[in-house]
C-alpha cells in the first residue's frame, strides 16, 4: 500500500557520505536545486527537496538513494549534514496519532516510493541498452578499498603540447574487480586537503575493455589529464591527476568502485554505436572500440561512428592507434579547433557535416548514442542531433523521448 504521509511527518532524502564519491552529478541533475556541498560532504537541503527523484538514477554509486521518515520539524539540516561522516542511525518514529502515523507497513512502502512526483526531463537516459551485461558496483568502498599496482604510464599526446594526457594501466593481481566499458573507478589520492581530512576519491572512466588492458589480465586503464588550470583557464594545481600522471611503475594505487549502471554498451550482436566525445572523454570509447575490435572476425559487430573533438591532432589522445583502425571497422570523424591553418571545427559541426549517415543510423533501434567529455557540448550535440533528424522530417522530440525510453543516449560530461 502507499499511504499518504501525515503532514507533521517527511521523508527526508539522505547521501550516505561514506559512498559518495562527491562527482557533483546530483548538484548538476537537480532540478530545484535542493543538492548543495561544502569540503566534506553533499547533502539535500530538506526544505527544498520535493522528492522528485531525478537525481537518482545518474548517480554512479548509489549512495543518492537514501530515506529516513523524520518528524518534520527534527529533519536534519544542510549544515549537520555536512558534518557528518556516515549516515545517522534511523530512528523510530514517535507515535502522532493513531489515524496519521504511518504503521510500519506503511511506512517502508512509502520509502519505496517517490514522495513527489514532479516532471523532470534529463538530456540522456537513466536506464542502460536492453541488452546491457550486468555490471557491478561498488565492491570496494572509502572503508575497504583495494590496492592495485601500476604497470604502465604513458603520455599519449604529443610532447611539445599543453595538454599532458596520460595512459595508465592498474593491475589488481588475484583480487577480483569485475567491470564493464563506460563505468568508472575512484581513486583515493594520498594525503589531506585543507582541513586535514584525507582526499576524496577521483572518479576516472575506463579506458579499457571488460577482458582487461590487456585480454585475459586482470587489469584496466584509464586516460587522465594532468591538470594545471580550471575550467576558466585560472592556475589550479588537480591533486589526483597530478598524482596519476607522475606515478612510476609498481608504485600502488587506493581503488574504489567500480561505479556506473547506465553509461552501458549493448550487448547484443550487430548493435551500432554512435561515440562523440572530447579529450579524455574518449575513454570510454576507446573501451567499447577495443571490445569491438576483440570480436572483428566474428561478425557480431555492428557500426561504429566516432567524432572526437581535440585542440589539435597531437593533443588528440591515442591519435596514432585509433588512425589505424580499419576505415570498414570504425567510421572517424575527428573535429580539431585549433588546428593551423584548419578552420575551428566542435564535433557537433561534424555530426551535421554527417547528417545523412547520422540519420540512417538513428533510424536503427539496435543503435546506442554516447557522449562523454566537455560540459559545454552536451547543448551543442543535442542541437545537431535535433538538426539532423528535423532535416529528415523527424520530429526530434519523439525521437529524443524514445532514446531516453529504451537507455539508447547516454551522457557523462564534466
Ligand atoms: P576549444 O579549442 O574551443 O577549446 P580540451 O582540450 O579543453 O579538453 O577540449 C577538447 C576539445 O573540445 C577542444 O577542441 C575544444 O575546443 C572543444 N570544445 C570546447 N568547448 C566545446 C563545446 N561547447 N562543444 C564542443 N566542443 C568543445
Amino acid at each position: 500500500m502507499n499511504a499518504p504521509l501525515p503532514a507533521q511527518v517527511l521523508k527526508q532524502h539522505l547521501i550516505d557520505p561514506e559512498i559518495c564519491i562527491r562527482c557533483n552529478t546530483c548538484e548538476e541533475t537537480c532540478p530545484v536545486d535542493a543538492i548543495t556541498h561544502d569540503s566534506n560532504n553533499y547533502v539535500v537541503d530538506p526544505d527544498i527537496c520535493n522528492g522528485c527523484m531525478a537525481c537518482v538514477p545518474p548517480c554512479p554509486t548509489g549512495s543518492i538513494d537514501n530515506w529516513r521518515l523524520m518528524v518534520r520539524s527534527e529533519a536534519y539540516s544542510v549544515q549537520e549534514q555536512f558534518g557528518w561522516e556516515e549516515l545517522p542511525k534511523e530512528k523510530a518514529l514517535p507515535v502522532v496519532d493513531d489515524a496519521a502515523a504511518p504503521s510500519s507497513d506503511e511506512a517502508s512502502d512509502v520509502l519505496a516510493q517517490p514522495a513527489a512526483q514532479t516532471t523532470f526531463t534529463l538530456p540522456g537516459a537513466s536506464v542502460p541498452p536492453w541488452s546491457a551485461a550486468h555490471p557491478y558496483v561498488n565492491l570496494y568502498t572509502h572503508k575497504a578499498p583495494m590496492t592495485a599496482t601500476v604497470v604502465g604510464n604513458y603520455r599519449v599526446t604529443g610532447a611539445d603540447t599543453e595538454s599532458d594526457i596520460h595512459h595508465i594501466v592498474l593491475d589488481f593481481g588475484e583480487l577480483p574487480f569485475p567491470v564493464l566499458e563506460g563505468q568508472s573507478i575512484g581513486i583515493l589520492p594520498p594525503g589531506v586537503d585543507a582541513q586535514g581530512r584525507p582526499h576524496h576519491a577521483r572518479q576516472y572512466s575506463l579506458a579499457s575493455p571488460r577482458d582487461g588492458e590487456r585480454a585475459g589480465y586482470n587489469n584496466l586503464s584509464l586516460t587522465v589529464k594532468r591538470v594545471t588550470e580550471d575550467h576558466g583557464g585560472v592556475a589550479a594545481h588537480g591533486v589526483c591527476s597530478n598524482y596519476l600522471c607522475d606515478l612510476a611503475k609498481n608504485d600502488t594505487v587506493q581503488v574504489i568502485g567500480p561505479f556506473g549502471h547506465t553509461f552501458l554498451m549493448p550487448n547484443h550482436p550487430r548493435a551500432n554505436l554512435i561515440m562523440i566525445c572530447t579529450g579524455t572523454g574518449s575513454a570510454p570509447m576507446r573501451a567499447m572500440t577495443e571490445r569491438y575490435r576483440r570480436r572483428i572476425d566474428t561478425g557480431e559487430n555492428g557500426k561504429l561512428m566516432l567524432f572526437f573533438g581535440a585542440r589539435t591532432e597531437r593533443e588528440l589522445p591515442y591519435f596514432g592507434p585509433l588512425m589505424k583502425l580499419p576505415r570498414d571497422f570504425i567510421d572517424i570523424n575527428l573535429a580539431l579547433s585549433r588546428e593551423p591553418g584548419q578552420p575551428k571545427r566542435y564535433v557537433q559541426d561534424l555530426i551535421r557535416d554527417r547528417a545523412g549517415q547520422v540519420r540512417e543510423l538513428l533510424a536503427d533501434r539496435n543503435t546506442c548514442i554516447y557522449v562523454c567529455g566537455l560540459k559545454g557540448m552536451e547543448v551543442g550535440v543535442l542541437d545537431a542531433l535535433r538538426d539532423v533528424t528535423m532535416q529528415g522530417g523527424q520530429d526530434w522530440s519523439i525521437l529524443h523521448d524514445m532514446l531516453r525510453r529504451e537507455g539508447r543516449l547516454h551522457f557523462e560530461t564534466y
